[in-house]
């Protein structure tokens, strides 16, 4: 049995779906019969051409959306496009992330802390995601069960940390989890239909991962579509209760 509605026409949206693990959810989903729309957004046109062709193929169901998720301005802007269109969703899943872009770069050691790399760090990982949850709030007002999914990483567990470095990446995502626990808290007092949940994806061949894949063995390392199919099962198999959990791609519940 699905935590999602199985008969119902549902609403998605997937927020950084240019590429990677955002991208794979759009392939995914748009083969669910029971998604009705499908919600994508995209920061530059330039990395968003494999999206483009698929809103070309489904323009009946696929609507594409720019935003720069560091700018609360054109959160509000993009939330409004939608609730012009649609006054609810179903499946939110935040896709967007930044380990490395630029002069941005894993720190290997104290050395190397940079003020503004760690404040761009947290406004992409951190703040962003708390800002959707902020203006996406009207659109999980209503009794339909849904979801509200954010991308996180297990680098970000603080129990889980045994080997130091990537200081601006794992206290980003560790400020996530706390940003989407109390997320889920909050919503489930003005929207308890609604699980919020953080999503551990595993390694995955993506350009985040790219250059780090060397010392990672060939099956630890999963394509796209693999993550995305095991992330899904993950949601579709959420309960009544898992809202503020953070679940590895197993299902099973990782520490904060
Ligand atoms: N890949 C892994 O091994 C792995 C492991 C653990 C966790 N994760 C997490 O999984 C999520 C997806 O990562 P990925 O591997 O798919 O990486 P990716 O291929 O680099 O994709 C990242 C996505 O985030 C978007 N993005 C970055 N900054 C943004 C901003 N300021 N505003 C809006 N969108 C922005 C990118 O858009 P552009 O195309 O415009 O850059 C892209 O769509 C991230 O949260 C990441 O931390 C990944």
């Amino acid at each position: 049995m699905s935590f999602l509605n199985e008969n119902n026409q549902l609403n998605a949206l997937i927020v950084g779906a240019s590429q990677g693990i955002g991208l794979g959810f759009i392939k995914k989903i748009l083969q669910d019969i029971r998604i009705a729309k499908v919600y994508a957004t995209y920061r530059h046109p330039e990395s968003a051409t494999e999206l483009f062709t698929l809103k070309d193929e489904h323009s009946d169901r696929l609507n594409c959306l720019p935003v720069d998720i560091t700018y609360e301005s054109q959160i509000i802007e993009f939330v409004e496009q939608i609730r012009t269109k649609i006054d609810k969703l179903h499946l939110v899943v935040n896709c967007v992330g930044l380990l490395h872009e630029g002069k941005v770069q894993p720190e290997k050691s104290l050395k190397q802390i940079n003020p503004e790399h760690l404040l761009h760090y947290f406004q992409v990982n951190s703040i962003g995601a708390v800002l959707l949850a902020k203006h996406l709030l009207p659109l999980f007002r209503h009794s339909d069960r849904s979801v509200f999914a954010t991308i996180s990483a297990k680098i970000g567990s603080i129990g889980d940390n045994t080997l130091g470095g990537w200081y601006g990446y794992r206290a980003s995502k560790a400020a996530l989890n706390m940003f989407m626990k109390n997320v889920a808290i909050e919503y489930g007092r003005s929207s308890p239909q609604t699980l919020v949940v953080m999503l551990h994806p595993g390694t995955t061949d993506t350009r985040l991962s790219r250059p780090f894949q060397r010392n990672v063995p060939a099956d630890k390392l999963f394509p796209i579509e693999r993550t995305v199919t095991q992330l899904l099962a993950v949601i579709e198999q959420l309960q009544e209760g898992d809202s503020g959990q953070f679940f590895s791609w197993d299902g099973s519940k990782l520490p904060w």
